[in-house]
């Protein structure tokens, strides 16, 4: 019963929200202003009662977003808060065991997850804001 309530309720979110069509939660993550480029930013949110944890990249002014989970183990990517670009800054770098994931799609091209994917968030962003696009 409390599960049938909570559809009816997440339904009932989106569609207030009139977001129906293609319903979909909009969460606010940071300034356009606040990343470098190229550069990266963590995010967390909640889900489900859950925290989330995820990271904003820029790099050639393409900005993406990704779950912070490593494909090959389901650690965390980053030795530090917002880093996540190798000293090069071309590829995202797990610190665990130093895969690399192409920056525009998450794919991994070298390490122990070879074309294993990061898992992307759909992002928009509107007058400099960038939010993140959540299944309801
Ligand atoms: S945990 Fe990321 S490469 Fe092994």
């Amino acid at each position: 019963m409390y599960v049938l309530y909570e559809i009816i309720f997440n339904v009932y979110a989106c569609y207030t929200k009139g977001l129906m069509k293609h319903p979909q939660e909009k969460i606010f993550v940071a300034h356009t202003k606040e990343i470098v480029d190229p550069g990266s930013l963590s995010f967390h949110f909640e889900q489900e009662n859950k925290q989330i944890e995820g990271f904003l990249l820029k790099q050639n002014a393409e900005y993406r977003a990704y779950l912070n989970r490593c494909p090959h183990t389901g650690v965390k990517l980053n030795w530090n808060p917002d880093v996540f670009f190798d000293l090069n800054r071309e590829f995202i770098q797990c610190s665990m065991h130093g895969a690399l994931f192409q920056p525009l799609d998450g794919l991994c091209i070298h390490g122990p997850c070879v074309n294993q994917s990061l898992q992307a968030f759909n992002i928009v962003i509107e007058s400099g804001q960038i939010y993140l696009l959540l299944p309801c």
